[in-house]
């Protein structure tokens, strides 16, 4: 993918894939282009060139909301959720594009975040922040999707809080759901990576499975804090 905003190529190139039930995870520093290429895939953003691709079907023309209509579900990195509304009307306005009947769907997202159960009819906004983030995981689920997109899941929560949300993630990808996601805490969440990218300045500084980025003295050194 190459593209970003305005004249100003902001991707420079990168590729970035993720295989059917598995987890893939995008590190890299600050300004990167990480949520750049998030909002690429998703549809936000024109690419100058490049494609992307779902099941191998080209769908770099579709709007997002026809992503969504794909199987796409996007958690951004910020304003993931409507605070105003109480926890169950943000499910339900996850389920906006569905025709079916969407009970048992809000079923196995409460199975999956029972505190979520517990606070239904609480404004979103009045939770704490790793609940908040069940919230956005919860109303990206809602659409049955087949890739998960997510955006820097466990930013500001606790080490616990972050550790027990990877847990929930890697549940939902035994599920079949492929998870995409940008992570801050690149460490941990390369641990739980299939396959994982580096990415710099836009593009693919280095890209393997998490367990050999783990172990690469380089990317350890300049990425991982040593
Ligand atoms: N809407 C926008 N309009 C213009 N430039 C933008 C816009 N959003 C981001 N940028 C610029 O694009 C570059 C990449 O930003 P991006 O948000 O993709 O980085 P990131 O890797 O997600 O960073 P972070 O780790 O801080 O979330 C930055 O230089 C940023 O200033
Ligand atoms: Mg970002």
């Amino acid at each position: 993918m190459t593209g970003g905003y305005g004249t100003v190529d902001i991707l420079q190139g990168c590729s970035i894939s993720v295989n059917k039930g598995q987890v893939a995870v995008i590190v890299g520093p600050n300004g990167a282009g990480k949520s750049t290429a998030m909002k690429a895939l998703f549809g936000m953003l024109k690419l100058r060139a490049g494609q992307v691709k779902l099941n191998g079907e080209d769908i770099s023309g579709l709007s997002p909301q026809d992503r969504v209509a794909k199987g796409m579900a996007f958690v951004p990195q910020t304003s993931n959720i409507f605070t105003s509304m109480t926890v169950e009307e943000n499910l339900e306005m996850g389920a906006f594009l569905r025709r079916d009947a969407i009970q048992s769907t809000m079923d196995q997202i409460y199975e999956l975040f029972p505190a979520l159960k517990n606070k239904r009819h609480q404004p979103a906004g009045e939770l704490s922040g790793g609940q908040r983030q069940q919230v956005a995981v919860g109303r990206a689920l809602m659409t049955q999707p087949k890739v998960l997109m997510l955006d820097e899941p466990t930013a500001g929560v606790s080490p616990i809080v972050m550790d027990e949300l990877f847990d929930r993630i890697i549940e939902v990808s035994r599920t079949g759901i492929s998870i995409l996601m940008v992570e801050q805490n690149a460490r941990q969440a390369l641990n739980i990576a299939d396959k994982g990218y580096v990415l710099v300045q836009g593009a693919n500084r280095y890209t393997d499975t998490g367990e050999a980025l783990l172990a690469d003295p380089d990317v350890r050194k300049t990425f991982l804090g040593g």
